[in-house]
């Protein structure tokens, strides 16, 4: 497939229903020379909803008035166990930028896991963090680190954001954590506020520049108590030809099929993975603090998306021809 800006700009746009097809199945086919017809699964622990920052989108900014919670390092590991039992084999640790989480009490927690699950990645999602502190994560055994990057214009990074984060900033993190040896994420938001083709442009050239092991893509959905509450939600049909997009730019990233997705359309994930996504990430949260996780409205938090129903989307992943297989599912080379 043709792969100029050109053409990029116009399956971004076009009405064909022909192209689109095209670019979907031209998608689903390099991830299956890639990684087969393997769809991989990780178990996804939201430890705290506490965070000093204040994104314009994000429904547990500092400044919304949620319940607050922290799992404790005890909670965290029972997640573990329950995760590993239904045959989860990568943890990823997600969580707002919480001061509680020091670099001890993580490093810590890590040991533990590592130690109780050698065969097990954990991956972290803790937002920005110096360098050192990467550092200590990174010895105490985490195998990689989600980071999205939000947007790769500077401009509209100052639009979704306070003026004391820094877009330049957010970039250092990512080398870092590639400095490191981490597998890492980035990834951005579809159809936030502000953005624009040329915006996703910038996205995808960063995508290829940097190439990152994961690239974690949903659509924008308003959060109540944000500033961007009454801004549109983002389109489910412009994230999965990003998807797919993106599977053709970087064909061995590991990329989801995100909540987000599954939160707009009913079979939002499913539709992902024909567009070339391959992974999903089930959530082992304790039931009672799933709905307290509340970065945007109507966030699915039961029914397939829990890992508790791990058998049941392995089915509907089956019925689309798909194996979930019991391994890290690391990034391939
Ligand atoms: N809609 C969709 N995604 C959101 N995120 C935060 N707020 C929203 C929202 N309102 C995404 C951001 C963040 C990730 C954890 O969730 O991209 O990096």
């Amino acid at each position: 497939m043709n792969l100029s800006s050109n053409n990029i700009r116009h399956l971004l746009t076009t009405s064909d229903p022909v192209a689109i097809d095209d670019l979907f199945e031209e998608a689903s086919r390099t991830r299956d020379e890639v990684y087969g017809r393997n769809v991989f699964m990780r178990g996804l622990i939201e430890i705290t909803n506490h965070c000093r920052n204040n994104c314009l989108y994000c429904g547990i900014r500092r400044s919304a008035t949620v319940h607050r919670y922290r799992l404790s390092p005890e909670q965290i590991l029972q997640c573990c166990a329950e995760g590993h039992r239904l045959g989860f084999r990568t943890f990823v640790l997600q969580g707002g930028e919480d001061a509680w989480f020091t670099d001890e009490v993580l490093c810590r927690l890590l040991e533990d896991i590592k130690r109780r699950y050698p065969d097990c990645a954990v991956t972290l999602s803790l937002g920005e963090r110096g360098r050192d502190s990467f550092r200590r994560l990174r010895d105490a055994g985490a195998d990689r680190y989600l980071l999205r990057h939000e947007t790769a214009d500077a401009d509209h990074y100052a639009s979704l954001h306070p003026s004391e984060m820094s877009f330049d900033h957010r970039m250092q993190c990512l080398h870092d954590l590639r400095d490191l040896g981490f597998q890492v994420g980035a990834g951005f938001m579809v159809g936030s506020p502000g953005q624009t083709v040329d915006t996703l442009m910038k996205d995808l050239e960063f995508i290829q520049t940097f190439r990152p092991e994961m690239v974690g893509i949903g659509p924008f959905i308003p959060a109540d108590g944000t500033p961007f509450e009454h801004e549109r939600a983002g389109s489910v049909e412009l994230t999965l030809r990003l998807l797919a997009i993106i599977r053709l730019l970087h064909p061995h990233v590991l990329l989801p099929a995100t909540t987000a997705l599954g939160t707009l359309h009913p079979t939002g994930r499913e539709r992902a993975i024909m567009a070339g996504a391959n992974v999903v990430m089930p959530n082992l949260s304790p039931q009672d603090t799933r709905t307290l996780y509340s970065i945007y409205n109507n966030k699915l938090s039961t029914g397939s998306e829990a890992a508790e129903s791990a058998a049941d989307l392995r089915l509907r992943l089956q019925a689309i021809g798909f194996d979930i297989p019991d391994t890290r599912g690391d990034y391939e080379k």
